[in-house]
């Protein structure tokens, strides 16, 4: 149609805009996406358990994506003033730790990524995404971005090098 404008409505205050995009309306920019990752994932423990999270840690992030879900829904059940993420976010927070941190999922077998995922739809659509059709964690991927220099481990250069000894990795949350 010729001359379509799309008229994007100013006076949309922040927190509409904030959850259109959480209800998958709007797609959120990788600096968003980012900024959101940060945000809902430090709620509960510090931002580091995730920096230092890492492929001989465990499952990835989508997967982990995935459990936190539970965790929230646990916290909620004990009364934490605390919001469940919505598919929208969970696809753009996986994407954005899988193009800060990395992304490991060729090495399990992705029936069992899936089997681990538990029928959550939205992940699973991501799961069978390639890589390069994710447009958040390409931008992020091996781009300096505003924030991503935590992964280099500033500020905790003693206490992640060595891999021996550090508390044994459970994953299953049961
Ligand atoms: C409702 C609280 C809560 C939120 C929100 C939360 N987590 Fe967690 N997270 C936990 C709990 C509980 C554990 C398991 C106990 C622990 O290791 O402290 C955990 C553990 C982890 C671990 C360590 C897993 C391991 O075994 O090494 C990672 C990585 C992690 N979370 C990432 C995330 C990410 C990514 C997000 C955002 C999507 C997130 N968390 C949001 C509660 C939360």
């Amino acid at each position: 149609m010729a001359g379509l404008v799309v008229v994007v409505p100013n006076p949309m205050g922040d927190r509409v805009i904030s959850q259109a995009k959480a209800r998958g309306y709007l797609s959120y920019s990788a600096a968003e996406a980012m900024e959101l990752a940060f945000k809902r994932c430090s709620a509960c423990h510090p931002e580091e358990k995730i920096l230092k999270y890492c492929s001989r840690c465990g499952p990835p992030f989508i997967v982990v994506t995935h459990f936190m879900k539970r965790y929230i829904d646990i916290a909620r059940a004990q009364g934490v003033d605390i919001e469940q993420l919505r598919d929208a976010e969970v696809v753009a927070i996986a994407q954005a730790w899988n193009g800060i941190i990395g992304n490991w999922e060729n090495d399990w077998p992705q029936k069992d990524i899936k089997k681990l995922l538990e029928g959550d739809r939205a992940l699973i659509t991501l799961l069978e995404t390639p890589e390069k059709d994710r447009p958040i964690e390409a931008a992020l991927k091996d781009k300096s971005v505003p924030g991503v220099y935590m992964r280099d481990g500033l500020g905790m250069e003693n206490k992640e090098k060595t891999g021996a000894g550090q508390q044994k990795k459970e994953k299953e949350p049961s």
